[in-house]
C-alpha cells in the first residue's frame, strides 16, 4: 500500500494501452462495471495472494479470476465478505486466510465513491470492516468502478456507512448527527435492522455538501464508543480502473477523468 498525496492533478487519461483496446458496447452500468471488473483481473499475477472485494463490479473480477484458475493460474484469495467467499468457492478460486498470509500482493475491490485524491467511501454492501482490514494488509489496492462513482466531495450523494455495535446505535447515531450528518439506520429487505457479516448494525451518514476534513471525520467517528469502523478509505488506493463508454481506463495517483463529466 503506497502513501499518497493529492499533488498536481493533470487532466490526463492513464496508462498506455488502457484505452481503445476494448470498447464498451453500451453505457449501461452493468456493461461498464463488467469492463472495469474484468480489466482489473489483469492486475493479478501467477502466485499472488489476492484480496477478493465485495460488490457487483468486483464480482466480474472474481469471475475472470475463476477462469484464470481454471486455465492453470496459481493464486490464493482472501475474501472480504461471506458473499465473496461463497462466490469464490463456486468459481473454484482457492482460498486462504490472513493467519496464513498476513501480507497480500494485491486487493481488488469496488467503491461507492472515489474522489481525486483516490480516497473512497465504501460499505454499500456492508462489508467495509473486512474490506478495510484486507486493504490495509495489501501491497496494492486496485479499485474498480463505473464513472458514476467519481465525485468531487465524499459522502454528499452516497452516505458514509458506519458499522456499529447494535446496542450503541442510539448514542452513535446522535453523536454523528451532532457532527452535521443525516443519519439513517440501514434496513434489511424484510424491514428489520440490517446486520453485517460481523453481526453489527450499519448507520448511513450523509454529510450535506460532502465531507471537508476527511481525516478529522474518520478519526472522530472511529473514536465514538461502539463504532467498529467507518467506510472512509483514506490513502489506501494505488490504482482506479474505470469502465467508460470508450473502454477501460486505468488511473494512477494524480490522474483523473479530467475532461469528462464525472457524475
Ligand atoms: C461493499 C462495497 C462495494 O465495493 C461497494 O458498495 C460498490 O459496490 P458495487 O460494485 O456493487 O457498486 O464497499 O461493502
Amino acid at each position: 500500500m503506497a502513501g499518497k498525496g493529492l499533488g498536481a492533478v493533470p487532466n490526463a487519461y492513464a496508462t498506455s494501452g488502457a484505452r481503445g483496446r476494448m470498447r464498451a458496447t453500451g453505457s449501461d452500468p452493468t456493461t461498464l462495471k463488467r469492463l472495469a471488473g474484468e480489466t482489473a483481473a489483469e492486475e493479478v499475477h501467477d502466485g499472488d495472494v489476492v484480496g477478493l472485494g465485495t460488490g457487483s463490479t468486483v464480482e466480474w473480477t472474481l469471475k475472470a479470476l475463476g477462469r484464470k484458475v481454471a486455465e492453470g493460474m496459481s493464486l490464493l484469495g482472501i475474501p472480504t465478505s461471506l458473499r465473496s467467499e461463497s462466490l469464490a468457492k463456486e468459481l473454484g478460486i482457492p482460498l486462504t486466510s490472513l493467519e496464513e498470509h498476513p501480507v497480500l500482493d494485491v486487493t481488488i475491490d469496488g467503491a461507492d465513491e472515489v474522489d481525486r485524491a483516490f480516497d473512497l467511501v465504501k460499505g454499500g454492501g456492508g462489508a467495509l470492516t473486512r474490506e478495510k482490514i484486507v486493504a490495509a494488509a495489501s501491497k496494492r489496492e486496485v479499485i474498480v468502478v463505473d464513472p458514476s462513482k467519481l465525485v468531487e466531495r465524499l459522502a454528499d450523494r452516497f452516505p458514509l456507512p458506519v458499522e456499529v455495535v447494535p446496542m450503541a446505535v442510539p448514542t452513535v447515531r446522535r453523536t454523528i448527527a451532532d457532527m452535521g450528518a443525516e443519519v439513517v439506520v440501514r434496513k434489511a429487505d424484510d424491514g428489520t435492522d440490517m446486520r453485517t457479516d460481523n453481526g453489527f448494525a450499519i448507520l448511513d451518514c450523509r454529510f450535506p455538501g460532502g465531507i471537508g476534513d476527511k481525516r478529522y471525520v474518520e478519526q472522530e467517528i472511529n473514536n465514538i464508543p461502539g463504532v467498529l469502523e467507518n467506510g472512509l478509505f483514506l490513502d489506501m488506493t494505488d490504482r482506479i480502473v474505470v469502465g467508460t463508454e470508450d473502454g477501460p481506463v486505468r488511473l494512477d495517483t494524480g490522474q483523473w477523468l479530467g475532461d469528462r463529466p464525472v457524475h
